[in-house]
């Protein structure tokens, strides 16, 4: 295992992602950010210089942090923010994680105006290495042309579906194309933006990693006339499956392996967003946005010899039949069998809702009737390893539960009361989702306890339920929440407190405890 020092510097730049410039939120001026890329159980020391006007944190997304809750990211929960001047470092250990991964800003909305990248731990020992020829990371991103703090302020005004702003444009790889004749006059807009191309070799094999890192849309995701062999999900190998459309919620990661099977040519890779999956309830959109008119987000898969002035051929692209789920639990089978844990020692249950709009059009999302307000300035990671409060003592719009039983497991039992998908995702473990169902309740006998799929970003279906089950292994503070980055600015985010006894008894790094601290020599910039 190696130390990988990685400088993130954070500052705004103008960049025109889908040819419409917009002062975007960058790291290393770059938009997506830059890859972090490392090896199983290597050590992560990146430097995050903040040159924004705001605090910031940055989480990593699906690294369990065993052991070092205090890096995790989260405002309000793990750490309080970097303050705008100062420089702070994570230095955590990727243990024996591997696959697909990304980061993002975990404060405020901030990761919808640019402030996210991918992470790939690389495995020596992947069983699927022999089986193909290069490698591809590939992102896809809902795109606003407004700041994120703006489009929450205005979350209740028209040309909003269920509270959530509509996206201006869709991105693959930080590429997209905007319809410049809906630009306000005296705006820079490119309206022959390229899209990404990934090129290939006839006959090659090609493992693309994809990661979804939108705030609001769900994909279908395939390339024209190939196949794709899914071999990863969040993290974990699986059984190789085959699929022609890739469904992938917010968080979402997978990896599959393309092979170059035509003979020569351009064909489009497509994300597509799914508009009938977004419109539910009495809630109207207002089809006039740009997204409604081109919801199919294109790239372009190419090979060697075809030349990037012919478009793709077009294909009837159709998904009438698809529904808009989650990749069915049953088709995923972890490579290395593991079971579940049997016996649960916590049992928790979640109701998930969103409320009706007050007079000033402003809703809230519920968790067991209570929405979470994050308390920036005393996160609860300070509350519970500083100030010695327990949990139980925290305010019911903390939404803490907490768990004790180290080596004994939880199982949550979850309810979507409304009629959206939400995609949950769990920080500190990934889980086995042992039941989901669309209508009814769950019923126990009904449970896969014997090969279930394990991820760390699960849709609760509109109306349904999910039953997830973890060991307790990692003390911390952990959050559990949508990833509709709109619903978790309503609330919809709860915090796991888990092995609360035990945190206590760990050391939290100076440096963090001094970003709560503001006036001490942390807060300056590092040279
Ligand atoms: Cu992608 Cu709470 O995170
Ligand atoms: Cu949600």
């Amino acid at each position: 295992p190696q130390d990988i020092y990685i400088n993130l510097v954070l500052s705004y730049t103008d960049l025109a992602p889908d040819g419409y410039t917009r002062k975007v939120w960058t790291a290393n001026g770059q938009y997506p950010g830059p890859l972090i890329h490392c090896n199983r159980g290597d050590r992560l020391i990146i430097n995050v210089t903040n040159n924004f006007e705001d605090p910031t944190t940055i989480h990593w997304h699906g690294i369990f942090q065993l052991g070092s809750n205090w890096y995790d990211g989260v405002g309000g929960q793990t750490q309080c923010a970097i303050p705008p001047g100062v420089s702070f470092i994570y230095n955590y250990t990727v243990g024996d994680q591997v696959g697909t991964y990304w980061w993002h800003s975990h404060y405020l909305a901030q990761y919808v105006d640019g402030i996210r990248g991918p992470l790939i731990i690389n495995n020596p020992d992947d069983p699927y290495l022999g089986q193909y020829d290069y490698e591809y990371v590939l992102t896809l991103e809902d795109w606003y042309h407004a700041e994120s703090h703006n489009l929450v302020a205005m979350r209740m005004t028209q040309g909003y579906e269920a509270f959530n702003p509509i996206p201006d444009s869709g991105l693959i790889s930080g590429r997209g194309q905007y319809d410049c004749s809906r630009a306000r006059n005296g705006t820079k807009c490119d309206p022959n933006n390229m899209p990404a191309i990934y090129t290939v070799t006839k006959g090659k094999k090609y493992r693309f990693r994809i990661i979804n890192m939108s705030a609001e849309a769900f994909y279908f995701f395939s390339i024209d006339q190939h196949k794709l062999k899914v071999i990863e999900v969040d993290g974990v190998d699986i059984k190789a499956i085959e699929l022609d459309v890739l469904p992938i919620h917010i968080g979402q990661r997978f990896s599959v392996i393309v092979e170059a099977s035509q003979d020569s040519g351009n064909y489009w890779i497509r994300a597509n967003i799914p508009i009938d999956c977004l419109m539910f309830g009495k809630y109207t959109i207002n089809n006039n946005s740009a997204i409604f008119n081109n919801n199919n987000i294109t790239g372009i898969l190419q090979y060697d010899d075809a030349s990037n002035d012919t478009l793709p051929k077009s294909v009837d692209w159709n998904r009438n039949l698809l529904p808009c789920h989650d990749l069915d639990i049953n088709l995923i089978k972890p490579y290395v069998d593991v079971s579940p844990p049997l016996k649960v020692t916590d049992q928790i249950n979640i109701t998930v809702d969103i409320g009706e709009p007050d007079e000033k059009g402003t809703a809230k999302a519920y968790i067991n009737g209570q929405s979470w307000v994050p308390d920036l300035k005393n996160p609860s990671i300070m509350k519970i390893m500083d100030q010695n409060i327990s949990a139980k003592e925290f305010p019911l719009n903390a939404n803490a539960y907490m768990y004790d039983n180290e080596g004994g497991a939880v199982e949550i039992v979850m309810y979507n009361t409304n009629q959206a998908d939400h995609p949950f995702h769990l920080h500190g473990h990934n889980f086995f989702i042992i039941g989901m169902g669309r209508d009814g309740i769950p019923d126990s006998s009904k449970y896969n306890l014997k090969d279930p799929p394990m991820r760390d970003t699960v849709t609760l279906p509109p109306n349904g339920w999910v039953v997830i089950r973890y060991m307790i292994n990692n003390p911390g503070v952990w959050a559990f929440h949508c990833h509709i980055e709109w619903h978790v600015e309503m609330g919809m985010v709860f915090q796991l407190i888990e092995m609360q006894s035990k945190l206590q008894t760990l050391k939290m790094p100076p440096s963090v405890k001094a970003l709560c601290q503001p006036g001490s020599q942390h807060t300056k910039r590092l040279a």
